[in-house]
């Protein structure tokens, strides 16, 4: 079966990729803006080919042959309209799309609006939503361990049911074997809903020394990230997601995942473990 993985360099594609070599029907093609870094960044193992949702000309070639698809909204709902309608026109079996658990859900959004054109398309599709991913913390939130021991966030004491994006790509993986899960929109998380001081806690265990979760208020975060050269915009749409995180729209367990992965779903103590390496000086 051939998948096409659009956003195949980023956190969840590129799981996709690497956990695919123990799925031997399942054939990957890697839909990729920039062909040169996407070889550099996956190897030689991936038949790659260029698809940029902001250039319509690449959905033909991009899509002949394949099966299923898979991808996540980088873009404009209105840009994935164009896509799907070339899905549609293609012979395409099942479109995955990986959208978010609160933002799905709120409408005017565009993972709530490219929900929306999924299910009212022609083209069978399985949607995937995922909570807070574990992995923001060796990215983006995580930036300042190494240097200050902390990390800081609007998120209050609220808790969050997080996710490891592995378990996400084995969940996509394991549902492109089965039409069990075709037609639904089905919520991601791992096993228990936390706060950001026990993600510290674990983080802790794990550097060897401590690292604290220091909570921002909304102003607080702003000036904070502006000092460290975000914009006022990326500031916004952060300080919007934390208001649903401390309005408690991220504490619910949903028991989907270990159901699809046939064992539990990775605990943010495994997470702090297997990623170690971003802890430590
Ligand atoms: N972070 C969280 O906690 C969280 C939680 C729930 C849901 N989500 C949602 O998850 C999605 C992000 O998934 P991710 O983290 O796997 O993505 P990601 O790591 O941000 O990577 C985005 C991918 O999309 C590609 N891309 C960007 N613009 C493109 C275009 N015009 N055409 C084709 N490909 C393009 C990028 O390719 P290049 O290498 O060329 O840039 C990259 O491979 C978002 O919709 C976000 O709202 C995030």
């Amino acid at each position: 079966m051939k998948l096409l993985v659009i956003g195949a360099t980023g956190k969840i594609g590129s799981e996709i990729a690497r956990q695919s070599a123990a799925y031997p029907d399942i054939d990957i093609i890697a839909g990729v803006r920039d062909l040169v870094k996407a070889r550099t960044f996956l190897g030689d193992d991936y038949e790659l080919r260029r698809l940029d949702f902001d250039d319509p000309s690449t959905f033909e070639y991009a899509l002949d042959g394949v099966d299923m698809v898979f991808f996540v909204a980088v873009v404009a709902a209105e840009k994935v309209a164009v896509f799907l309608d070339a899905v549609a026109q293609s012979n395409v079996q099942r479109v995955t799309f990986s959208s978010g658990r609160t933002t799905g859900d709120v409408e005017g959004m565009s993972l709530f609006k490219i929900e929306q054109l999924i299910r009212e398309g022609q083209t069978p599709y399985v949607i995937f939503r995922p909570g807070w991913f574990m992995q923001n913390f060796h990215t983006w939130i995580g930036a300042t361990i190494k240097e200050e021991d902390a990390f800081y966030l609007p998120a209050g004491e609220t808790k969050t049911a997080f996710i490891d994006v592995r378990d996400i790509a084995t969940a996509c993986l394991k549902s492109f074997l089965t039409k069990e899960y075709l037609g639904q929109t089905i919520g991601l998380t791992c096993g228990e809903s936390i706060t950001h001081t026990e993600v510290a806690a674990a983080i802790s265990e794990a550097a060897g020394r401590e690292v604290r979760y220091v909570a921002l208020s909304s102003e607080e975060y702003t000036k904070t990230m502006m000092e460290r050269g975000w914009t006022k915009n990326a500031c916004d749409y952060t300080n919007m997601l934390y208001d649903y995180v401390r309005a408690g729209k991220e504490d619910h367990v949903d028991p989907a995942l270990g159901e699809i992965l046939g064992r539990r779903p990775y605990t943010i103590q495994d997470y702090a473990r297997d990623y170690q390496a971003h802890w430590l000086k």
